[in-house]
């Protein structure tokens, strides 16, 4: 396969065409972003994490019955997706509050919620990825009331699987963002990725933070944080 032309630069990762028009080249880059771009860094080593994390989380997903757009990993930082028509949207799941959540609506940091809650945000970084709800989304043609519910659908069981995964490694999954795209036939993919820049994930015991949290509170070096959770998801061998 060959590597084409930029298509897209975005804060964590570039897209570039390739030989095969139904496939994008994703490079994972070693940028850091919070306040949605305001604070920016490079952090030497981030680029691999999160494509080593999120192929492995994918290839999870895919074992689970749960397709996406990954096709599979190049290098330590790039991989070939499937090119997908992206919705302009922005997917939540929450099972226990946290960030937005608790500060919008005032509900300590840590409470389990009775049932996942699902949540949709405009993508829209010059309006700051407003938070929206399903009539916005049809009213704007965003997507139909039929995709809504099935992005939900796809969203919730992600949810379970993810659950279990980060369960099983003992790390509690708070909350975390999708996002989907449309093939060329027409069916809803999971896209983009997930990694701890795209979830809330404490440690069982101590509930002490493996993800983005460390970089948006300056509460330490992500980058063992985010080796912690390759290590916990792969074996040594199959890194
Ligand atoms: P929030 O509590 O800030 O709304 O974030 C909810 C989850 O979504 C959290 O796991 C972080 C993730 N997220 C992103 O991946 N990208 C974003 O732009 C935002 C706002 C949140």
């Amino acid at each position: 396969m060959i590597k084409g032309q930029l298509l897209y630069e975005g804060k964590a990762k570039a897209l570039y065409t390739t030989s095969d028009k139904d496939q994008l080249w994703v490079e994972y880059k070693d940028q850091a972003t919070a306040g949605n771009g305001e604070r920016k860094e490079t952090i030497a080593g981030k680029g691999q994490l999160n494509n080593q994390i999120t192929s492995t989380v994918f290839e999870y997903l895919l074992s689970e019955g749960i397709p996406s757009h990954f096709v599979k990993k190049l290098s330590d930082t790039e991989q070939v997706i499937k090119k997908v028509d992206m919705f302009s949207l922005e997917v939540v799941v929450r099972n226990v509050t946290a960030g937005s959540f608790s500060r919008r609506l005032g509900v300590e940091e840590g409470t389990q919620l009775d049932f996942p809650v699902v949540e949709f945000y405009l993508k829209e970084d010059e309006l700051n990825d407003p938070f929206i709800n399903e009539d916005h989304i049809k009213v704007l043609k965003l997507a139909t009331d039929s995709e809504v519910s099935e992005l939900k659908e796809k969203a919730l069981e992600v949810n379970g699987a993810l659950k279990k995964l980060f369960d099983s490694i003992g790390i509690t999954l708070i909350d975390f963002k999708l996002e989907f795209g449309k093939d060329s036939e027409g069916a809803i993919l999971l896209a983009d990725e997930i990694s701890p820049d795209t979830c809330r994930l404490w440690e069982k015991n101590t509930n002490n933070r493996l993800d983005k949290d460390v970089f948006r509170q300056q509460t330490g070096d992500i980058v063992p944080v985010y080796q912690e959770v390759l290590n916990r998801l792969t074996p040594s061998h199959a890194r």
